[in-house]
């Protein structure tokens, strides 16, 4: 209904997604760089949006890549580099990056394990991937789902064990960082 991704609602909406959106928790995804075994200057925030997740943090480079044209144009005029470009073909080179930040985004990309594999050569050894999700089976986490399915987003939840598992699969090491209605994956590349 908002063709792939939902990127047509979400180049829509780009305008006033900042108002709308609550501001993203930076501790878990901090908490989530930490595990990486390398220094963080260079980070991508995939489906970032107009880059509210990756606001503040304290990286040298950040570089947003989000699908929809008008979620990139309000990251530029924030101020922020960023990239049209589609998660599972990143448009940067293979270990180029020392983390990748996914944030609550997954549940709308059409291929997961595309994404995970894209991030996953992105990334530099040592590095991470950092998602942050929704957990579908709690209290807040239904109401989100429920939300979605009535406007018609093509969202898929599931809950920090089964990313884990879905991390592990990709060749990353994973760790889940905190659980809850918004829960933290990260998957660390050992080589
Ligand atoms: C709910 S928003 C989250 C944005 C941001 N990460 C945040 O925390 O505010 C989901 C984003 O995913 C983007 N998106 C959907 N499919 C995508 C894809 N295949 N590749 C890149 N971005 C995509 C949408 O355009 C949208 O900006």
């Amino acid at each position: 209904m908002h063709g792939p991704g939902d990127t047509r609602a979400f180049d829509r909406f780009a305008r006033v997604y900042d108002a709308l959106m609550p501001p993203a928790r930076r501790a878990p995804v901090e908490a989530g760089l930490a595990l990486a075994d390398r220094r963080v200057d260079r980070l991508l925030d995939v489906a970032g949006g107009p880059g509210r997740a990756s606001a503040g943090l304290d990286v040298p480079r950040t570089v947003v890549v989000d699908a929809a044209p008008g979620m990139c144009r309000r990251a530029l005029a924030r101020g922020r580099e960023a990239a049209v470009g589609d998660a599972a073909r990143l448009p940067v080179a293979d270990e180029s990056v020392d983390a990748v930040l996914v944030a609550d985004a997954l549940h709308h990309l059409p291929d997961r394990d595309a994404a995970l594999r894209a991030a996953r050569a992105a990334l530099r050894p040592g590095g991470v991937l950092v998602v942050r999700e929704f957990d579908p089976v709690t209290l807040r986490g239904r109401v989100v789902v429920a939300a979605e399915r009535a406007v018609g987003f093509g969202s898929t939840f599931e809950g920090p064990d089964a990313l884990a598992t879905r991390v592990e699969r990709t060749g990353l090491t994973p760790t889940v960082v905190d659980r809850g209605f918004g829960y933290t994956v990260v998957g660390k590349r050992e080589r």
